[in-house]
């Protein structure tokens, strides 16, 4: 328990939302309230963004959508708190699920103009299966949104999770008065862009008081009451158990542009947010405060400096203290590797640190030993479990259109998919590469960073199929279907073979036509068709 101390004061968590809903907004203002960053005002002028999130590539700024994912940490009542940033962008969905294996807890914003949206759906899903605890913040309360019982409504049913508010708004849109604290009793009144503190809540610890009326007026003391009686009548007293467990999402209503209804959130957030928890490996379940040091990796970004062809690998601390220049082993690789100047994420920075413990994350400078997923540890073979690969949506052949540079062509699009960027599969028993993706701007980020990474030129030929399919039977049973479909077989990059269905129908025949052979829709061979 040597390193008790550190594991309680540290919270990491990420925060999702579907494009647009305010995740950006949010995370600057938890910044400001953290004191990491300082211009209030930097947001409307963008100035932050450019420090504080996540544009390390030209490529994100030129489109103006987050393509990476950034860690961003802040004190807050001697707390220690690790915001993993996610793309918004559903063609980086991959990212984001991957980035949801190294957070404790996420906080979900939605748009109450438009309710819960489709990503929204998926990535809630992951949180389901890892059973990570789940904070809603129902945001742009100062726009005319939908009812916030309905908004409640939606969440559960679409979301699948039991709801409770803890907040709750007086009015919307430009009536927007501010909200009403339900776990402390007290008013908040809307004040456009201001820092709310302490003193600003007006205890009310009884709606029935004549004193609402005079602060609200007489329609909306009236509406505030009548839904308190409700809200009473149907939820118990919040149970932070069930929010561990990932059965019950805590609701918080307020408008991140504004920085209201922010504070209500963190200071609740870093109450109840679970500690770094424990997790699973291949072999056991490991404990944070555990003498040795363990962690994975859970992201790998390259190029930060467009100069030099370095990549900076993101390490989730698991258990023990990782320290600089110690060697860890690479359990994948079986090799030892030692870094000398691992980095810090603090919001506009980053900086070389000594220790890092479970919880936190380190950049880790790599020249191109790590793949997404590697486990480091003391020495203990183990490796935690990540997300596996699901089939890819759109696939397309790599063409090389500049036959000088086809070393670089190789070297690129392995680095790239070792990163995550894409699936990478090789034809079987030939050399030609096919891409997978979800979405079609991945395919124009790889073409953009092979030309400027790796100098080397590529184009991209449609492939027919829609679904890829890991197969797993009796060695001789498996040698006859590859043989016969050998146009349909490829090798993933681990050399499992992978069947590509032109169709959903073409899928079926070969099911039900090869019933000894298992189909699985992950590369973990866990989730069969
Ligand atoms: P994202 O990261 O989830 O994609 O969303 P982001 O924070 O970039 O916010 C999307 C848009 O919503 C931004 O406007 C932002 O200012 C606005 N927004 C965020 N919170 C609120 C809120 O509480 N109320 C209202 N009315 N708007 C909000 P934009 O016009 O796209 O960009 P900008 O020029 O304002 O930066």
């Amino acid at each position: 328990m040597k390193f008790q101390k550190e594991i309680d004061k540290r919270k990491t968590f990420g925060i999702i939302s579907h494009p647009d809903a305010g995740k950006t907004t949010l995370t600057e203002k938890l910044l400001l309230f953290g004191g990491a960053i300082q211009s209030a005002g930097a947001v409307k002028s963008n100035k932050i963004k450019k420090h504080a999130t996540s544009d390390f590539m030209e490529i994100e700024q030129q489109r103006g959508i987050s393509v990476a994912t950034s860690v961003m940490s802040f004190e807050y009542r001697d707390k220690l708190i690790n915001i993993l940033d996610t793309p918004g962008h559903k063609d980086f969905a991959e990212d984001t699920y991957r980035t949801l294996t190294a957070v404790d807890s996420v906080i979900l914003v939605i748009d109450c103009v438009k309710g819960v949206e489709a990503q929204t759906e998926r990535l809630m899903e992951v949180c389901r299966m890892r059973k990570t605890p789940v904070i809603v913040f129902i945001n742009k309360l100062d726009r005319d949104g939908k009812n916030p019982f309905d908004l409640l409504e939606e969440i559960e049913e679409k979301l699948k999770i039991s709801t409770q508010p803890l907040t709750w708004p007086i009015n919307m849109g430009g009536d927007f008065k501010g909200v009403y604290n339900l776990f402390n009793n007290s008013i908040i009144s809307f004040t456009p862009n201001q820092k709310v503190t302490d003193n600003d809540l007006v205890p009310m610890p009884d709606l029935n008081v004549p004193e609402l009326v005079d602060m609200l007026g007489e329609h909306d003391a009236a509406q505030l009451r009548e839904d308190g009686e409700l809200i009473m009548g149907v939820y118990e007293s919040f149970d932070q158990e069930d929010y561990l467990q990932g059965d019950l999402a805590p609701v918080f209503f307020g408008s991140a542009v504004n920085n209201f209804g922010i504070k209500d959130m963190l200071d609740t957030f870093v109450e109840i947010a679970p500690n770094p928890r424990s997790r699973m490996t291949d072999v056991r379940e490991v404990l944070p405060a555990e003498d040795k040091f363990s962690g994975f990796v859970f992201k790998i970004h390259a190029n930060i400096d467009p100069k030099h062809r370095d990549r900076l690998a993101f390490l989730r601390v698991c258990s023990g203290r990782f320290e600089r220049n110690k060697f860890y082993q690479n359990i994948r690789a079986d090799k030892k590797l030692r870094f000398n100047n691992p980095y810090a994420f603090l919001a506009s920075d980053k900086e070389v640190i000594d220790y890092a413990y479970p919880g936190d994350v380190v950049g880790l400078y790599d020249s191109g030993s790590f793949k997404i997923g590697d486990t480091l540890t003391e020495g203990e073979e183990m490796n935690y479990a990540g997300i596996p690969s699901f089939s890819p949506e759109i696939f397309k052949e790599l063409v090389n259109k500049d036959p000088m540079k086809s070393k670089q062509l190789e070297k690129g699009i392995s680095q790239l998919t070792d990163e995550g960027v894409a699936q990478m599969f090789t034809q079987h028993g030939g050399n030609r590469k096919i891409i997978g993706c979800v979405g079609e701007l991945q395919f124009e980020v790889i073409q953009y960073r092979l030309l400027g990474e790796y100098g080397a030129s590529c184009s991209f030929q449609h492939m027919p199929y829609f679904k890829a399919c890991w197969i797993k039977g009796d060695a001789q049973v498996i040698d006859d279907f590859v043989k016969f479909k050998q146009a349909n077989i490829v090798e993933d990059k681990e050399g499992n073979l992978v069947y590509l269905a032109e169709s959903e129908w073409y899928l079926n025949t070969e099911r039900s036509n090869n019933p000894e052979i298992d189909f699985y829709i992950t590369s973990d061979f866990k989730h069969k068709l």
